[in-house]
């Protein structure tokens, strides 16, 4: 399955990027959704380079706009924890350079793999 995200642009003439923080953490949400349920889903946005192409195959009308693509579908392969920077390396404080406080700067310790599971898919 493929679902496709869109935004009703009721008042896009003011500023058209601001209706994807509307639709992001619903996104994430359904991400968060498909991963506790077991099932893989990947966002993407780099079709919508080819917008126009995507909005006539889709049907997407005038004022609608697709936010992404996201397949939906039962992992074949690896399912487990996926890499991610820690927070503390990514986060900027008051400015763009800011270095994080002292009592942010030291990561907590990793949290031990799951064990293997023998039923349902567990949520990680
Ligand atoms: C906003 C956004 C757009 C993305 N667009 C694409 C895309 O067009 N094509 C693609 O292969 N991956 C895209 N990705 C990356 C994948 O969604 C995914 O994060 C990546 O394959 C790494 O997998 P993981 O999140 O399970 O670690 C995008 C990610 C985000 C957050």
């Amino acid at each position: 399955m493929i679902l496709v995200p869109c935004a009703v642009l009721e008042h896009a003439e003011e500023d058209p990027n601001r209706y994807a923080s509307s639709i992001w953490p619903g996104i994430q949400n359904l991400l968060l959704t498909a991963r506790a349920t077991g099932l893989g889903a990947v966002p993407t946005t780099y079709a919508l380079r080819y917008r126009d192409e995507v909005d006539a195959v889709l049907g997407v009308p005038a004022g609608v706009a697709v936010q992404a693509i996201i397949p939906v579908g039962y992992p074949m392969g690896n399912f487990g924890p996926v890499t991610r920077r820690p927070a503390a390396e990514i986060t900027m404080f008051d400015r763009w350079d800011g270095a994080p406080p002292a009592a942010v700067a030291t990561p907590p310790p990793p949290v031990p793999p799951a064990a293997e599971a023998t039923g349902p898919r567990p949520f990680i």
